[in-house]
């Protein structure tokens, strides 16, 4: 999507948002997406160095706002503190996306304690707290929270039993805030993408026949884009998805459709 092509949504223009796990791949395309159509964003990564020049790069090739900050998404008060230094500098929160995540490979019978736990505590526990601090500090005026989930919370693929357990929780988390937190006018979706080209999916890459594999179960047949998913977040943060909460937004090529 080009800048000038995509959907622009003029009415993201002066509101604020945070954004987890920014220092690259989608969250980092996100943060880009979202200064270029005049949002003031607040950036957090537990990579702080990566996330600082992240956040530099993007404020120089947008002319846009973007804060750099260190965050462990596991830990809740990492969270309180972006969300006041949004309302400190910007003087408003309006929307949050739970990015974050990692993404552990292990058959279901090698799956340690520690690995387990390690697994919820980012792609889980970090929604929630993330959930949290936004619901408490994005105003009256209502707002939108998107959170990552994956293809792999409806799909079972060998040695993804952390992992596709952790975003299925991910998915019906999103429905228990949509309902216990609609009467804040604050909506609560999350996106499932199938295979998308970032760091994460670097190992495809490595491996052609996985990749092959992989390309075969997507009916448009290509891996999506961080474009590709940027465009259903400026969907689900818009006014165009104003009656829409605790959905969940499959963007995957058609991935969904294969046995
Ligand atoms: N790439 C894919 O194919 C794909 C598919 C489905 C879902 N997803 C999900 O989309 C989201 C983004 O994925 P990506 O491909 O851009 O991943 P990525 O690995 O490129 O980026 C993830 C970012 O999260 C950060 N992070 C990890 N642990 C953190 C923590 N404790 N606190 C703060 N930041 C932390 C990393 O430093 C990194 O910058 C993830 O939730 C992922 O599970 C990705």
């Amino acid at each position: 999507m080009t800048e000038r092509n995509g959907p622009s949504y003029p009415e993201l223009d002066g509101k604020v948002a945070v954004i987890t796990g920014a220092a690259r791949g989608m969250g980092a395309r996100f943060a880009e997406g979202l200064a270029v159509r005049g949002v003031a964003v607040i950036a957090g990564d537990i990579n702080a160095e990566a996330m600082e020049a992240t956040a530099a790069a993007i404020e120089s090739s947008t002319g846009g706002r973007v804060i750099g900050c260190r965050l462990d998404v596991t830990q809740p008060e990492d969270h309180t503190r972006l969300a006041e230094r949004a309302v400190e500098q910007f003087g408003r929160l309006d929307y949050w996306v739970n990015n974050a995540g990692v993404f552990p490979q292990a058959p279901i019978l090698d799956i340690t304690p520690d690995q387990l736990h390690a697994t919820f505590s980012v792609n889980v526990d970090g929604v929630l707290f993330g959930a949290q601090a936004a619901a408490r500090s994005i105003g009256t005026g209502g707002g939108s929270v998107v959170n990552m989930a994956s293809l792999a919370a409806f799909r079972v693929r060998p040695a993804r039993g952390a992992y596709g357990t952790s975003k299925a929780a991910v998915t019906h988390l999103t429905k228990f805030l949509a309902r216990e937190l609609g009467s804040t006018g604050i909506r609560f979706n999350a996106i499932a993408p199938g295979f998308v080209e970032t760091e994460m999916t670097r190992w495809l890459h490595d491996d052609p026949a996985a990749l092959t594999a992989a390309l075969d179960t997507v009916p448009l047949g290509r891996m999506g884009t961080t474009d590709d998913i940027l465009g259903a977040l400026l969907f689900l943060l818009s006014d165009s998805s104003s009656y829409i909460t605790g959905t969940t937004l499959t963007v995957d090529g058609g991935s969904s459709t294969h046995s």
